[in-house]
């Protein structure tokens, strides 16, 4: 048993006869809170319909699925949705979900709640025909309470509309639906309240650190003792500290107890973004000595600054924020949350070097930070991408003075245990930033926020950076974030002294992946915001050398060297990680999903990549492109990624064609070669010695096919994935760069096929689909597990190819 530490106790606003700290001995160990994921067997209907709410209502004609469920994903892309080519092209509409349920008498002495992770959007709720409430907003997470409307021993309906019929409603592709995860709570009558437990640390230390827990009780019952025993357990399980308090009390029901307690560790081992150590706090709940509930909060020990001159530090140490902006969606499967398509965004990013996410521009899903949490990166919670002024005709403006309140509390409330979460931002681009509205909205909002935590700066993302921003003005910003306006960075300081500053978001470069105009090395602007005319190429392609880009933006490697340049600068946030759907800047149907993504909206990542992976980790990269295929006599530039080398040879059939270097704070290396087909070879050395070397050989036509799983063992949950990316070969084995042959997949075993991709921006076809055409060589099928352990087996075809098949396991 561990050495119990010192215990301090703080009883809140309530009376009590005596305060005894104490470390008791538990009657019972069985788990009290019940916590069951409610996900599976919905019946949906698509459209509107008269008393789907009651009961009595016939829903066995209706489609039986389980959640996460977007039902937008599933339909077909026209510029005639409502949602508009800048929202995705696809469709909204009305939407009903029921789901019946039976609850046992024995519950009856028990609270039970509905949890909703997310419904896009204005969802309202019924059980059993009573209208539980109606939620506008479609990123927050909320809960009702059924307790008094269920018939314990008997059927139960859980009934939701989901109204994402008026459009547009955002910027970006929101998808509709109960898009996130639904959860049924089951807890005793005196309970850890709904986001109940509130964390912080201070005085940390490599010796030391104090953990601060707040826990807020709701009470239903006449009680006379009530305790409190929290442990905190190491990443191995471990307890390493433990902490009791009982408060004997004449309490009355329906009341609030809160406790403090403040619970001192040794030798803490911190949370960083390389060593992204976890505790868990375990609180048990006792009334009377009988334990009630148990409730586990993260735990993650770090702390941070930002300075004006010398911008972040994480546990004392200096770090820049390498960051990206992403958007919800998961690309092909539209915004319907999944772990495992998550964690695959974030590998990827981690992969890169990246240690930064803002959650543009609204509350993520609770799994994000979960991930975040666990994987090592900082987070920037936004709130908000307007207030009163509009963005769009029908945005959250209309709801913003009714629910602001509502909807900020119950972010920061639900988000503020996570260690990765270090900013809020409680709004992008927000119109009114040049109005005085502002000095009434800014304040306003940061005092919702520092009433609920005061451990984290507040920012905004601002695009007008002058020092008129009344939001800037108003004073209720800890951290002033830019958007764009990188040749602003060196008069910060000027308009702002002694201000703190990050870029809160940067570049909007375009690229498709895989597609190269030459030259190379002159920067495209493309029109202005509004102009639906695409400047470009015909078939809405967009050069992959990293020099397209809004007048707004900046390439990615300008905006990296004006990030080196700045010590201020805390760091930045890269507009975006991901390719997103929606926003295909210039808005330019046929185009439907952004060009900004450093990795495509498959998950292949684009060229510039390799420079961040060149420059952000220790990893050797040597990274040259375009690919081989050429007209002959073509001029063509070559470009190089690099690092742990002082030059990289080039040769093509194996002749060298010259030696490059960086030099100055240059990014790449670059030859100017006439093509000739064959080989092309560089080689990275240092001191004369090769580090890499890598080898592109001019493709042949398509031969055959090759499918490489991300994971071949995957969990029989029904909700793993694996992610297949297929590849069109020639009869050498080399990518076609070109390919865009139509692949037909099979599945055999208790697996489905979730959706597929290529990264095509322009593609109309259906990700709900057992085909795909190859997109520059390349396509992408994601297998979803059913529950049955056994081998899957996936196969693809196409006209003219030799097939290829994996075998996947479920286990
Ligand atoms: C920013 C905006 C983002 C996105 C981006 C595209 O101004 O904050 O949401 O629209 O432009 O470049």
């Amino acid at each position: 048993m561990p050495a119990i530490k010192a215990i301090l106790c703080r009883v809140g606003k309530l009376s009590f006869l005596l305060l005894v700290p104490v470390l008791f001995t538990l009657k019972s160990s069985a788990q009290v809170r019940s916590i069951i994921n409610f996900d599976k067997g919905w019946h949906f209907h698509l459209g509107d319909t008269t008393n789907a709410e009651q009961s009595t209502f016939t829903d066995a004609n209706w489609r039986v699925l389980n959640l996460p469920h977007d039902w937008s994903v599933e339909g077909t892309f026209s510029k005639d949705n409502p949602a508009t080519p800048e929202g995705g092209a696809l469709p909204g509409g009305i939407g009903w979900y029921r789901k019946t349920f039976t609850v046992p008498v024995s519950a009856k002495s028990k609270l039970i709640y509905i949890d909703f992770d997310g419904v896009y959007q204005k969802s309202t709720v019924w059980v059993n025909g009573h209208e539980l409430g109606f939620r506008p907003n479609g990123y927050i997470s909320f809960r009702y309470e059924l307790t008094p409307y269920l018939n314990f021993g008997g059927q139960n309906t859980i009934a939701v509309k989901v109204d994402n019929s008026v459009q547009p409603n955002s910027r970006w592709y929101s998808g509709s639906g109960i898009y996130r995860n639904v959860w049924l709570v089951t807890t005793g009558k005196t309970a850890i309240d709904h986001w109940g437990t509130y964390v912080t640390t201070s005085e940390v230390s490599a010796q030391s650190a104090k953990v601060d827990l707040k826990v807020k009780i709701r009470n239903n019952v006449s009680l006379s003792k009530i305790g409190i025993e929290t442990k905190i357990y190491d990443a191995l399980g471990k307890i390493v500290a433990a902490v009791g308090n009982i408060i004997s009390k004449k309490d009355q029901q329906d009341s609030i107890i809160n406790f403090d307690q403040v619970i001192p560790l040794d030798k803490p081992i911190l949370w960083s973004v390389d060593h992204p150590y976890l505790y868990k706090i375990v609180t048990q709940v006792t009334v009377d000595g009988k334990m009630v509930d148990d409730y586990t909060t993260p735990l993650g020990i770090r702390y941070f600054n930002f300075d004006a001159d010398k911008g972040f530090s994480l546990n004392g140490k200096h770090l820049k924020i390498l960051g990206v902006c992403d958007h919800h969606d998961l690309g092909s499967l539209g915004s319907a949350l999944n772990y495992r398509a998550l964690e695959r965004q974030l590998q990827e990013l981690k992969e890169m070097g990246c240690n930064a996410i803002r959650t543009s521009h609204n509350p993520p899903a609770p799994e994000l930070l979960e991930l975040t949490d666990k994987m090592g990166f900082i987070v920037m919670d936004e709130a908000f991408d307007c207030w009163e002024w509009a963005k769009v005709k029908y945005d959250y403006h209309l709801y913003f003075k009714q629910w602001h309140k509502r909807d900020l509390e119950d972010q920061v409330l639900r988000d503020r245990n996570h260690p990765s979460v270090i900013i809020w931002s409680i709004g992008n681009e927000i119109p009114q930033q040049a109005d005085t509205s502002a000095l009434r909205i800014a304040p306003d909002l940061a005092a919702i926020v520092h009433s609920l935590d005061k451990t984290r700066p507040i920012t905004t993302a601002n695009d007008r950076p002058d020092t008129n921003n009344k939001i800037v003005k108003s004073g209720a910003i800890d951290l002033i974030g830019y958007n764009y306006h990188e040749y602003d960075y060196a008069k910060f300081h000027d308009r702002y002294p002694g201000k703190k500053f990050i870029a809160t978001e940067t570049t909007s470069d375009l690229q498709t992946r895989g597609h190269y105009d030459m030259p190379s090395d002159s920067i495209r602007i493309w029109p202005s915001r509004g102009d639906d005319k695409f400047v470009g190429n015909a078939d809405n392609t967009v050069s992959a050398y990293d020099n397209v880009r809004p007048p707004w933006g900046s390439t990615h490697e300008a905006t990296w060297k004006a990030m080196k340049k700045y010590n201020m600068l805390s760091g930045f946030f890269i507009w975006t990680g991901w390719d997103y759907l929606g926003e295909p800047t210039p808005y330019s149907w046929p185009s439907r999903s952004s060009y900004f993504g450093i990795i495509d909206l498959a998950g292949f990542p684009k060229d510039v990549y390799y420079m961040y992976q060149s420059e952000w980790t220790n990893k050797p990269v040597l990274h040259i492109f375009p690919h081989w295929n050429w007209t002959p006599g073509q001029t063509i530039d070559i470009w190089a990624y690099y690092n742990h080398a002082d030059e990289v040879e080039l040769y093509v059939n194996g002749k060298s064609v010259g030696i490059k270097k960086k030099t100055g704070d240059d990014l790449h290396v670059m030859w100017r070669l006439k093509f000739e087909p064959g080989t092309l070879k560089a080689v990275s050395r240092k001191d004369g010695k090769v580090v890499l070397t890598q080898k592109i050989h001019t493709a042949g036509k398509p031969a055959k096919i090759e499918l490489n799983a991300d994971r071949s063992v995957i969990n029989a949950d029904g909700k793993d994935l694996s992610f297949v990316t297929v590849k069109i070969l020639d009869k050498d084995g080399n990518v076609v760069p070109d390919a865009s042959n139509l692949v037909n997949f099979k599945i055999n075993g208790n697996a489905f096929i979730a959706s597929v991709d290529n990264g095509d921006p322009v593609s109309h076809d259906p990700f709900k689909a057992d085909y795909r055409k190859a997109f520059n060589g390349l396509a992408l099928a994601i297998v979803q597990a059913k529950e049955t352990p056994g081998n899957i087996t996936f196969t693809a075809t196409a006209d003219g190819l030799q097939p290829a098949t994996i075998t996947i396991k479920a286990k």
